[in-house]
């Protein structure tokens, strides 16, 4: 069974993800990605991109910074509302969300109210999961936002707590200079950062971490519940399409109460991480909220004008959001399998063809004889012009498949002693381990069609 534990480690282990700062302690819950985690995360984003960007007429992305007009923050309500809600163990001086820890008993979600949470807290005398004492400060409200100076600005920066920030203040500039048209939709990838109260489960909650966001702007009088639904089915395959399984995935709705008074529903799509059902994704209707109070404060009009209608109109906005790291996570857990083979055991990351990390790997035979290492370079060098390779000439044969089976590498090629008078080599498949030998000259166009991305 997959676990955390199996994860972390396998993580640190191949190169995917390594604690940050690790000579110096690390720094809490910050993760750096290695070789392989980069090479995975930047597929997902290319895969992200290419089904919502690319393949669609009706999107356009942008890249906008991460630090953003302070005034922005304070419209989209964040500088006073982007709060959790913490307590301290009076004991051991730790801190919790205290949300968190009311759910945890009552089961109810009480965010946003403080007194009710310290009253639950005292009257069943919810126990701190560190050292067990049951003795609390009142729970207060902690801003999530991290705060930096820049030259020039007065007052605080931000470093911006999400990406869609950027969205909706480039969209006066996206409806002047491009052919859009609601419906339409702003995608943006990039990195997002909040203070968080209590980070953990490895890469699933972090201070620091990616978002891919969709602001998808529609005509008010638009029958919104169809599309809302399309893209909560687009969330779950894309979803599947880094390996889910859709039993692992189902959807939380926000309760109509909790609901800010703009938004007409929110629903997260949950996934079954090995730490229980969690947010993967959301998908939030935020009515014209966003572009209407920019346009009050900022005094520019963020509207669509239909000229076939004359109609002026500030657009709706229905937001699919996807974290890139919960993705890359849902990516790893899913794609870890432990298979016996001859009474051995082999760990194998069975990505989909997509977002393998390494393609193909190319291994002479034996890395004492001149003429198969010379001969594997060859092929090496011709093949990374048009796939990710590896050159692997280190350990026996059985190692380095163990190895490339760890990091998910699709296909292993292997050079012999035959391969140079046949002119031909083994292939073998990650997932049948079955080999097959193939003439060198027909090689690229064997992969590619293998490879074929869809
Ligand atoms: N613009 C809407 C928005 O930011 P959110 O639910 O707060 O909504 C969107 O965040 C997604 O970002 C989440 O569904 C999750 O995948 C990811 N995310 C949020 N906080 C995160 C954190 N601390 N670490 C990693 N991913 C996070």
């Amino acid at each position: 069974m997959v676990t955390m534990e199996k994860i972390v480690s396998l993580a640190k282990r191949r190169g995917f993800v390594y604690p940050a700062c690790e000579i110096y302690g690390g720094l809490a819950n910050a993760y750096s990605y290695g070789p392989y985690g980069v090479e995975l995360k930047n597929n997902i984003k290319k895969l992200w991109w290419k089904t919502f960007v690319h393949r669609r007429e009706d999107m356009v992305g942008i890249d906008g910074p991460i630090l953003l007009h302070p005034k922005l923050w304070e419209v989209s309500g964040h500088t006073t509302g982007f709060n959790d809600a913490m307590v301290d163990c009076k004991k051991c001086n730790k801190r919790f969300r205290a949300d968190h820890l009311v759910s945890d008993v009552v089961g109810e979600d009480l965010e946003g109210e403080l007194e009710k949470m310290d009253k639950v807290l005292k009257e069943k005398k919810v126990e701190c999961p560190d050292c067990g004492a049951s003795d609390w400060t009142n729970a207060r409200n902690f801003n999530m936002m991290f705060k930096t100076e820049m030259n020039g600005v007065d007052g605080d920066v931000y470093l911006r707590p999400e990406t869609a920030g950027a969205i909706f203040v480039d969209f006066k500039n996206i409806i002047d200079s491009m052919r859009v048209k609601p419906p339409f939709g702003i995608a943006q990838i990039g990195k997002a950062f909040r203070n968080e109260i209590v980070a953990g489960n490895f890469i699933f909650r972090t201070r620091e971490f990616e978002q891919m966001e969709i602001e998808y702007f529609i005509d008010p009088e638009t029958k919104w519940e169809s599309l809302f639904e399309e893209w909560l089915k687009l969330q779950e395959e894309f979803a599947m399409a880094l390996g889910a399984k859709k039993k692992d995935m189902r959807r939380y709705e926000h309760p109509k109460e909790k609901l800010s008074h703009y938004s007409k529903k929110t629903i997260d799509t949950e996934y079954k991480f090995p730490f229980g059902f969690s947010e993967l994704y959301g998908l939030a209707h935020r009515g014209d909220f966003d572009l209407s109070q920019h346009s009050k404060a900022s005094g520019h009009k963020l509207e669509y004008f239909n000229v076939e209608k004359n109609k002026r109109y500030i657009p709706h906005v229905l937001e699919p959001t996807f974290g890139l790291d919960r993705s890359l996570l849902v990516s790893l857990v899913s794609a870890y399998n432990e298979e016996e083979i001859k009474g051995g055991k082999r760990i194998v990351m069975k990505f989909p063809k997509e977002i393998a990390p390494i393609q193909i790997a190319v291994f002479p035979l034996l890395r004492n004889k001149p003429e198969l290492v010379k001969k594997a370079k060859e092929i090496y060098n011709d093949l990374k012009n048009n796939f990710v390779c590896e050159f692997d000439d280190n350990g026996n044969i059985g190692k380095r498949y163990r190895r490339q089976d760890e990091i998910g590498t699709l296909y292993c090629l292997t050079i012999d002693f035959d391969s140079l008078e046949k002119d031909d080599l083994t292939i073998r498949d990650r997932d049948t381990m079955k080999q097959e030998r193939v003439k060198i000259k027909e090689l690229t166009d064997y992969l590619i069609n293998k490879l074929e991305r869809k």
